[in-house]
């Protein structure tokens, strides 16, 4: 799928991704599922600097699941061992191609080597202004939305705003993701079709791209294909075509 068949005015404004398809992609290489994550890092790499050359504004992937701290701990370990690696392995790239870092989740529950790197590489990139990348890390959508509705029950409770003025926009600006648009375009890799916990709200009216590719696998051409085929709908967002037009 070439570059050139991409319409440049028309690209969604924030695509997310579930990164499935590590495990099996080590298991049919015959390899550790250590090194299936290690060659997921490596198509995190190529994904962000594809998406940055094409000018996409904000990318979300979803590299840890409040359900993954349930994975055997070893395996645990070694993703949180990975993160620190590649964050701080990218660092200097992402000054470089003017990528700025955020991180949501329930960060708190992260090793603090993770944390620390996080906030190293989120406070050095934070002036940057091209493709915003967010790594949704420990981070599970049902926490996120309880987490605002308590926030926002505190505030009615404490008579800071009157319960009539709960509205999307309130809600929005509870959640980890304030300072983000929707999604437009949500894709999953290796033929899993479910979103498992992901940015629930967010993703209301999102186009969905499911492809069999195994995450490692996944490259500048299939983020384009993925564009693409986003570019090949019509939004329409609840009102019909003849509305549209
Ligand atoms: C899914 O594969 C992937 C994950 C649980 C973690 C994603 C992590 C990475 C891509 C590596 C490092 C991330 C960054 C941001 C540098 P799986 O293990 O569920 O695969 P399986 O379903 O085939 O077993």
């Amino acid at each position: 799928m070439s570059f050139k068949e991409i319409n440049l005015e028309m690209l969604p404004q924030h695509i997310a991704i579930i990164m499935d398809g590590n495990g099996r992609w080590a298991k049919q290489h015959g390899k550790m599922r250590v090194r299936g994550h290690e060659a997921g890092a490596q198509a995190v790499r190529k994904t962000v600097e594809s998406a940055a050359k094409l000018g996409i504004k904000h990318l979300t992937l979803y590299a840890f699941s409040t359900e993954n701290w349930s994975r055997p701990k070893t395996e645990v370990n070694t993703l949180m061992g990975l993160l620190v690696k590649s964050l701080r392995r990218e660092l200097e790239r992402m000054v470089t191609n003017n990528i700025k870092l955020s991180a949501i989740g329930s960060l708190d529950k992260l090793p603090k080597s993770v944390q620390h790197e996080l906030q190293e590489v989120i406070l050095k990139t934070t002036h940057n202004s091209g493709t915003h990348l967010t790594l949704a890390i420990s981070y599970g959508a049902r926490e996120e939305i309880k987490q605002a509705v308590k926030q926002i029950s505190e505030k009615v409770k404490n008579n800071i705003i009157p319960v009539e003025s709960i509205d999307e926009t309130i809600i929005n600006e509870h959640l980890y993701t304030q300072h983000l648009p929707d999604v437009d375009l949500l894709i999953r890799t290796s033929g899993e079709v479910r979103i498992s916990n992901f940015l629930l709200w967010q993703i209301a009216y999102a186009e969905l791209y499911f492809t069999d590719e195994l995450w490692p696998e996944f490259d500048e051409q299939s983020l384009n294909q993925a564009i693409l085929s986003y570019q090949k709908r019509e939004r329409r967002f609840g009102k019909t075509s003849e509305q549209l037009t």
